[in-house]
């Protein structure tokens, strides 16, 4: 890529919309957590560790994701990990980001769900200040543990919910299709919070069309095997319900072989509304900037093309018609001059 691309996205104004804030957690910040917090650990050094991110597929990233999240335990850690992404964010001219958390992930563990979301929230607050970078929060629930365990989670995060938007759906995909969680997202429907899911990422394109039609949900993650079907490609692109794809994370999952495969051309050749998210950026080898930039190489994508990956991102956010509007506007001066 020429130095003068990589400026020209490294300038995009950009959101981001999908990606998990304990994946990205860095090593650094695993061993550091890890002795302020008197955690043993499987590795003896970060090398060890990021040499062990070499994952076959979804379920062997989730199990070092899960070992890493560990180390995670009060407050602090919740904020210093949020504000450490941020600042990573901020550097990619990330100017709104829809952030996932895990709580069962931490509650599971015996961290109180106050700890979570104090710790996040906090650091959210002061990047909106000092970094000028705004912020949701979306709830995901854990689809390879029960129903049940799901409604719970989210009746403790209740009396939270003015600092969360959304839920969402994430883990273990196979075997665990949306349906199972079709009562859980009625009711958090029915609170006011705008749902989406994980789905087509491993899973198969049945498994998209089961997330709009049992869950309604508003955007869908990942979303790339939607491309096994026609029909259903045309029912994204014409509802314009966005897919938040994660290049780089599916390249490392195994999802496709190589990016000059992946889906996300065809997709947007095709009117779905596509925008371009880093997922667990610390494990798959890169932030926001480095997953528009793979995208652009293998496609050769021009300023226009990647311009209208950053018009997708905001219009695809959560904010309201004002905000975006003035997100656009400073995307159309940037593309205007650059
Ligand atoms: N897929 C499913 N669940 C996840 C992921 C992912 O990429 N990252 C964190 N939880
Ligand atoms: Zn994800």
């Amino acid at each position: 890529m020429s130095a003068a691309m990589f400026r020209f996205i490294q300038g995009l104004p950009k959101a981001e919309l999908h990606v998990h804030i304990e994946g990205t957690l860095e090593p650094e910040m695993v061993f550091a957590l890890a002795d302020r917090n008197r955690v043993s650990l499987a590795h003896t050094s970060v090398e060890a560790l990021r040499a062990a991110y070499a994952f076959k597929d979804l379920q062997d990233f989730l199990d070092l994701y899960y070992q890493g999240g560990a180390v995670l335990r009060t407050e602090e850690d919740f904020h210093d990990l949020t504000r450490a992404y941020l600042e990573r964010a901020a550097a990619d001219n990330v100017r709104h980001a829809e952030i996932f958390f895990d709580p069962q992930a931490h509650t599971g563990r015996g961290v109180p769900f106050a700890a979570v979301i104090d710790g996040i929230w906090a650091a959210l607050r002061a990047g909106e200040r000092d970094l000028g970078l705004t912020s949701r929060l979306i709830l995901c629930f854990l689809r390879d543990r029960d129903e049940a365990e799901a409604m719970a989670i989210f009746e403790e995060a209740l009396p939270y919910g003015d600092r969360i938007i959304g839920v969402g759906l994430d883990s273990a995909e196979t075997g665990h299709p949306p349906a199972k969680f079709t009562r859980v997202f009625e009711r958090a429907r029915a609170e006011g919070f705008l749902p989406v899911a994980h789905a087509g990422e491993e899973g198969p394109a049945a498994y998209v069309a089961e997330a709009l039609d049992e869950l309604q949900v508003a955007r869908i993650d990942h979303g790339v095997r939607a491309v096994d079907d026609p029909v259903l490609v045309r029912r994204l692109a014409d509802s314009r319900i966005p897919l938040t794809v994660c290049p780089l994370s599916n390249l490392k999952l195994g999802v496709c072989d190589r990016m000059e495969k992946h889906p996300i051309r065809a997709l947007m050749q095709a009117g779905v509304m596509v925008t371009v998210n880093s997922d667990d950026p610390a494990y798959f080898g890169g932030y926001v900037n480095a997953n528009y930039s793979a995208v652009q190489k293998a496609f050769d994508l021009g300023r226009e093309e990647l311009g209208d990956l950053a018009r997708a991102s905001f219009n695809a956010s959560f904010l309201d018609a004002a905000e975006k509007a003035l997100h656009l506007a400073e995307l159309d001066a940037y593309l205007a001059q650059a």
